[in-house]
């Protein structure tokens, strides 16, 4: 109930809040828009407000005042004209805390004899606008830390003539989206840079470089910017830290549709994608021999020239890659050996793509092709594009390699050749089936006739024992012995 209650009720009451603010940003923002709720202290010539100014101190212009302390202002505006109008003669102004301030209204102008500005806890203000304090005159510091600032203009460093020092850390800054690339392109020992008091100590907050120091992170981009080749655009797509703490950035050059011939000669270093899609090239030679590609990963090559990849065999970076699209370009076959060879030793590889290309469709290929396809298929990720050319047999034109019948390719006269190794093997089985047959025959013929010999000799034998003559005779041979002896021991008894 109370829920339902809460998401019917929330919504009004959000628009009209958000009504109420915009109308006071824009017709109001005053210094009288919260005397009922403020409260204010003075110590000599010090001055502390707080929630707003109360109605006696906007009554007339207040020389005495030369530092003022804001503090925990309600609104999101804040208008810095009525400020100077009514304090003509501070020179240090403070904004401690005021949580909900977003805008100012106009800017600190010739008159002003601030020399010192601090903002503290301002937990809504993004950015301090360049044209607050551009033309302050006597500014000599500012304190900017413990804030929400994500941005940072050049002209607030450059702008205020005696602006000596700046201090910016435990801010919430954004290295990653342009915001402060001027900063990156400054020389190290520039005045801009010598300005910020604190420049080693800041950290990057927003998303890829969270928690990165500031410093390095523009180190790099600038160095990504000073080597980024022409017509190409570099980005940083990544950052990590390897375990001495040192960022890496990961980069990705872009050179698609720039009707390049020639992949650029150098990259940014640690760049570990390049995209080359839609252009002109038409051998990947350069681009597997080139040291300064060395740490390339992924290589999109979609939509150009490329008749044959056989370059790419043995080289090291075949077999460390991570992504290699050739799609939409004139490949025929490829080495498929190689090919195997090189995803197996490959222990980074991710993506191959190798669809809309015009694939050679005979026996001599296919078979090996869609083996390799086959065994790849986690790898090769465009299976459903990687088709025969296109042809007037219709067995083939355009068929789908992965899936295809063998019997399309290979003839049936073709199909079955008895190699010579399975000659070899019949040959063999041959032999060794006449050899088992006769071995058979042999112990065969061995155990009936001699099992008959043998019988004979027992019986006869028995009987030459019990003789008491035939005691020292040895045993004796067969045959010969058995037929003479036979007629004699009958006569015997
Ligand atoms: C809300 O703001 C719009 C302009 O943004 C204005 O036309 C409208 O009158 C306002 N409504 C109220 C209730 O203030
Ligand atoms: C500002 O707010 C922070 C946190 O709410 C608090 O710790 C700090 O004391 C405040 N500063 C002043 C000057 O009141
Ligand atoms: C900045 O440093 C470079 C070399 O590090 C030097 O050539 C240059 O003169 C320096 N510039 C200034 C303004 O100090
Ligand atoms: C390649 O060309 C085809 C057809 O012209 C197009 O559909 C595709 O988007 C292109 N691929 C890339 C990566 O540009």
């Amino acid at each position: 109930m109370v829920l339902s209650l809460c998401t019917v009720v929330a919504p009004g009451t959000q628009i009209r809040e958000k009504n109420n603010t915009f109308s006071l940003v824009t017709r109001t923002c005053s210094l009288t828009d919260y005397i009922s709720s403020a409260t204010c202290v003075q110590s000599h010539y010090r001055l502390i407000c707080r929630g707003g100014f109360t109605s006696n101190w906007l009554k007339a212009i207040k020389y005495e005042i030369t530092h003022l302390r804001i503090m925990e202002w309600p609104g999101e505006c804040f208008n810095i004209d009525r400020l100077q109008h009514h304090f003509p003669e501070i020179k240090i102004l403070e904004f401690i805390n005021c949580t909900t301030l977003k805008t100012f209204k106009g800017h600190f102008d010739s008159s002003c004899k601030i020399e010192k500005l601090i903002m503290h806890g301002m937990l809504s203000l993004w950015e301090l606008p360049a044209e607050v304090v551009v033309h302050m005159p006597e500014l000599r510091e500012m304190d900017l830390r413990k804030n929400m600032l994500r941005h940072l203009k050049e002209p607030v460093l450059v702008g205020p003539r005696r602006l000596e020092r700046i201090h910016l850390s435990e801010n919430t800054w954004d290295c990653s989206d342009g915001g402060l690339d001027w900063l990156a392109m400054e020389p190290d020992n520039s005045t801009v840079k010598r300005r910020i008091a604190d420049y080693y100590d800041l950290v990057c907050y927003q998303k890829l470089y969270r928690g990165k120091p500031l410093h390095k992170v523009m180190d790099i981009i600038r160095t990504m910017r000073q080597t980024c080749p022409e017509p190409c655009t570099c980005m940083m797509t990544h950052v990590v830290s390897d375990p001495k703490g040192a960022v890496i950035p990961l980069i990705t050059v872009d050179c698609s549709k720039k009707g390049m011939e020639e992949p650029p000669s150098a990259l940014p270093p640690s760049t570990t994608t390049l995209r080359l899609e839609d252009n002109k090239i038409n051998t990947i030679r350069s681009v597997v021999h080139n040291p300064r590609y060395q740490k390339l990963a992924d290589l999109y090559l979609d939509n150009n020239s490329i008749t044959a990849v056989k370059e790419l065999e043995g080289t090291d970076w075949f077999s460390s890659f991570r992504v290699l699209s050739l799609r939409g370009n004139l490949l025929k076959q490829i080495p498929v050996y190689a090919f195997d060879k090189a995803f197996q030793q490959n222990n980074n590889i991710m993506h191959v793509f190798l669809g809309h290309n015009p694939w050679r469709c005979d026996c001599h290929f296919i078979p090996r092709f869609q083996g390799l396809l086959l065994k790849y298929k986690r790898v090769i990720r465009d299976l459903p594009d990687i088709r025969c050319s296109e042809s007037n047999d219709k067995k083939t034109s355009f068929v789908q390699i992965s899936i295809m019948p063998l019997g399309n390719v290979c003839s049936s006269e073709v199909e079955m050749p008895i190699s010579t190794i399975n000659i070899v093997n019949l040959v063999l089985l041959g032999l060794i089936f006449i050899i088992v047959g006769r071995f058979i025959y042999d112990w065969h013929r061995f155990k009936t006739t001699g099992y008959k010999y043998y019988k004979y000799c027992k019986v006869r034998s028995c009987e030459v024992s019990t003789s008491p003559s035939s005691d020292a005779i040895p045993e004796p041979a067969p045959t010969e012995i058995e037929l003479t002896s036979a007629p004699r021991l009958r006569i015997n008894p």
